[in-house]
């Protein structure tokens, strides 16, 4: 399968990489702020998988496309997906149109683990993770990089935190981004039903691999959390070099 690209503007360059970082970890455990904080503090390309599934899924949306289509692969040809940085955020965008906020929305995040669960979307999202990843020096977050992706990354974490403090989280983001008319109820129906998704499906599920380092969200502060990642971080690129 190819889309007609998956790329990274020229903005996002690497400086000294060293090693490759995989995150991983139920939805909204803090997995994407620790990821990116951890890139900017290393000078490391980060890159978040969860924004290439949430990329297709706006794209079978738009275009009306069944799940069970037999020519889904052809269907996602029509679709050129662009990660690129602005002022330092990470932006999606499909056929040049800017989606970064549009794939937070509760419509993509009620839909996007089923279609990560489709193998076709899968196979070729991790080719292209897996390209990212080739010269080192990438902090990827998502569900399966360190057991699918980056199997061989010199540091995994694996991160978590109760239910209620990821409801609250994800609530306040939403909130933030001017969806107000949800309620906490609704967010830990969708948190309960991705991850069940996400941890249950056949292909690549989520799964804490027996090299990660566990970091539980629920109670560290967070520039503690980042902190203790960093530390590890340096160690694992000490020993690589
Ligand atoms: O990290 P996120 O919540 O934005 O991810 C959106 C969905 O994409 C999530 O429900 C599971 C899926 N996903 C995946 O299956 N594999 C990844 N590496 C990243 C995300």
């Amino acid at each position: 399968m190819t889309l007609q690209g998956f790329f990274l503007s020229s903005q996002l360059k690497l400086k000294n990489p060293k090693i490759n970082i995989a995150i991983d970890g139920y939805s909204s455990s803090g997995k994407s702020t620790l990821a990116k904080a951890l890139a900017k503090k290393l000078n490391y390309l980060y890159i978040d998988s969860g924004a290439m599934y949430r990329a297709i899924t706006w794209f079978i949306i738009q275009n009306n496309i069944e799940l069970n289509d037999k020519h889904l692969e052809k269907h996602l040809k029509g679709a050129l997906i662009k990660l690129f940085s602005v002022d330092g955020k990470l932006k999606v965008s499909v056929n040049d149109l800017d989606i970064s906020e549009d794939i937070r929305s509760m419509e993509i995040s009620n839909m996007v683990s089923e279609v990560a669960a489709i193998s076709c979307v899968r196979t070729y999202l991790v080719s292209i993770q897996q390209s990212y990843g080739k010269d080192k020096g990438v902090v990827m977050d998502g569900r399966d990089i360190g057991s699918v992706v980056f199997p061989d990354a010199e540091l995994k974490f694996f991160m978590n935190a109760d239910l209620a403090t990821r409801s609250k989280r994800r609530l306040l983001e939403l909130q933030h981004k001017g969806h107000t008319n949800l309620s906490e109820t609704d967010v830990l129906k969708n948190l309960t039903h991705r991850d069940n998704i996400d941890s249950t499906r056949a292909d690549s599920p989520l799964v804490q691999t027996s090299d990660a380092i566990v970091l539980d969200n629920s109670t560290i502060s967070f520039d503690d959390l980042l902190e203790k990642a960093y530390e590890m971080a340096l160690e694992r690129i000490k020993l690589a070099n």
